[in-house]
């Protein structure tokens, strides 16, 4: 539906809202972040318009976020592109030339990737303790500094998501935050970040969010907030309206979405 050509109108690199979680927005107030994405289809785009891990700027970012890595059949994390590796080598190399490198994330998941092996691991204690055994030395071995979550979308019946997505989430969410802290205090080396991208529309953050919850264990959310109007449409909207426009939805702006994940 609304989302439905979200990632492929990506360019290279793309700000997100960011949302703080209640956590660390303790400690925190007032942090700045600019939140990329670098695409793993942006290196097949036909020359000039093809986008490298050389060519990100690291001084535009805080925060780099690789998109991305998927689960397969056993719900296990894996790279998609046959070169993901090399690109994740590549990025950070190109991050670590600066002297206030941007932090790198893995995110895992995608629009294209779907619902249902997130909801699947998320809903089996086995297999959630499995993935996070796995993630957590899969993220270090290629020095990523954390993980976003790019579940689209928990509670998405329609495309294969179940409605024990909204309580599974957070499940799946603390016992990775737990695993981090441990991994942190035997290894002291800093915490691997926890993030996630989220839904912007109503019907999604009500099928499949629990906002508080979600909000006490991440670090933060990167909102999704694009695609309130598309080609899908049969009337003409701002893609990412700020506010709400002549005779539209109410809920269909960035306003309305970033008031529901900060006051739920
Ligand atoms: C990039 O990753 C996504 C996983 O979400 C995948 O579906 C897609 O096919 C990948 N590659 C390209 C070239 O789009
Ligand atoms: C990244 O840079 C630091 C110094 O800033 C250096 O110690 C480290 O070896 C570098 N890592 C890689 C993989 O290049
Ligand atoms: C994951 O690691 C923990 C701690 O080492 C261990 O207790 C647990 O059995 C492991 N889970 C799986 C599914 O192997
Ligand atoms: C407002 O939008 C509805 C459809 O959502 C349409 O039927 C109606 O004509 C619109 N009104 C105006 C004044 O544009």
């Amino acid at each position: 539906m609304m989302m439905m050509m979200m990632r492929l109108l990506l360019v290279g690199l793309t700000a997100l809202a960011v949302l703080v979680g209640d956590r660390v927005l303790a400690n925190h107030v007032g942090t700045y972040r600019v939140v990329c994405y670098f695409t793993n289809w942006s290196q097949y785009r036909p020359s000039p318009a093809t986008f490298q891990p050389e060519n990100i700027d690291p001084s535009l970012c805080t925060h780099i976020v690789f998109a991305f890595a998927v689960l397969n059949k056993r719900l296990q994390l894996i790279p998609h592109e046959w070169n993901d590796p090399d690109l994740y080598k590549r990025t950070f190399h190109t991050l670590n030339r600066t002297m206030n490198r941007p932090k790198l994330l893995l995110a895992v998941g995608g629009y294209k990737h779907g619902p249902v092996l997130l909801s699947k691991m998320a809903g089996n204690v086995y297999k959630r303790s499995q993935f996070i055994n796995q993630t957590v030395p899969y993220l270090r071995r290629y020095n990523f500094d954390g993980i976003e979550l790019d579940w689209e979308f928990p509670g998405e019946i329609n495309r294969g998501g179940r409605a024990v997505d909204k309580k599974n989430f957070p499940l799946m969410l603390e016992e990775l935050r737990r695993a981090f802290d441990a991994e942190s205090a035997v290894t002291k080396r800093p915490r691997l970040l926890l993030t996630a991208a989220v839904a912007a529309s109503s019907d999604l953050i009500d099928g499949g969010y629990d906002v508080k919850a979600i909000g006490s264990i991440v670090d933060y959310v990167t909102l999704m907030s694009y695609d309130y109007f598309g080609a899908w449409n049969n009337v003409a909207g701002h893609n990412a309206p700020l506010y709400e426009g002549y005779n539209q939805t109410a809920k269909y702006n960035v306003k309305w979405s970033v008031r529901k994940w900060l006051h739920e």
